[in-house]
């Protein structure tokens, strides 16, 4: 339901952002597609998009909090272990190649100075991963969770911004309000789109990452992969079933 929402928003959001021009820096494409295009039909789409957004971001919060499910939560040594897992990835340190993909090595040299650096900075061996990776926890936390906060935010400011034009005072304080609410939404809603395509490539490319991608549809994961990427996790679950 959330990545139904979140592509509704991206296509109709774009589309409306480009249709109308970019607040006078971009010229209106509207007069080309003119034909096509429904701005009310548009606006309804990204309301239904948006709609599953919050219902999604609800659930979460309220589902996990009752539960008291924090797992996906980075923590400081997550910050540290995702760099580590960038260096496994990228065949610095541990017997990973580039990308996981064999016949894509790094230069030695290049490596090796890699490795260094790393090094000094503690970083020597692969982490333990739990049921997330790492970089995803720190992805969720940082990158994810604050970017959709700050688009359901600015988008309810969006939604009321008559109302608010009507009832509060002065006019230029409001206007500077809703202004930088949709100055904000475009900018997060930019960086969320980037960031979803590079999650969604990397994804795709990384062969370990491809038995998630069909856990996503399955629900249901190797013991032998979880055994080997995920070690962390694959402790948790023989000790909750007491081998
Ligand atoms: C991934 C999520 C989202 C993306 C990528 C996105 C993107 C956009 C873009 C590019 C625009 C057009 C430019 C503008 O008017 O600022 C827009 C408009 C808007 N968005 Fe979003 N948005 C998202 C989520 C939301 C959410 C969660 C809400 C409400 C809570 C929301 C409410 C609105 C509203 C009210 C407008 C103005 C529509 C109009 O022209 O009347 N958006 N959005």
């Amino acid at each position: 339901m959330h990545t139904f929402g979140t592509i509704l928003c991206i296509l109709s959001g774009f589309i409306l952002l480009f249709a109308f021009g970019w607040y006078g820096y971009s010229s209106s494409l509207l007069g080309r597609f003119v034909e096509y295009y429904n701005g009310a039909t548009l606006v309804k789409l990204h309301y239904i998009g948006a709609g599953c957004i919050v219902v999604m971001a609800a659930f979460n919060v309220i589902y996990h909090g009752i539960k008291g499910d924090d797992s996906i939560l980075a923590s400081k040594s997550d910050i540290k272990d995702s760099i580590a897992e960038i260096a496994v990835v990228m065949g610095v340190i541990g017997d990973g190649s580039l990308f996981g993909i064999k016949g894509l090595y790094l230069p030695k040299s290049i490596k090796n100075v890699l490795a260094n650096l790393f090094g000094r900075m503690g970083i020597d061996k692969p982490p333990h991963a739990g049921k997330w990776l790492p970089i995803e926890k720190v992805e969720y936390t940082f990158v994810f969770s604050v970017l959709i906060a700050v688009l359901i935010i600015t988008g309810f400011i969006k939604v009321f911004k008559w109302k608010l034009m009507a009832t509060m005072s002065p006019l230029g304080y409001v206007h500077n309000v809703v202004y930088t609410a949709s100055w904000l939404h475009d900018a997060a809603a930019v960086i969320i789109t980037l960031f979803l395509i590079v999650h969604v490539i990397t994804a795709s490319v990384i062969p370990v990452s491809w038995p998630c991608i069909k856990a996503l549809v399955t629900k249901k994961m190797s013991l032998e992969h979880v055994k080997h990427h995920h070690e962390a996790w694959y402790k948790e679950i023989m000790r909750e079933r007491g081998r």
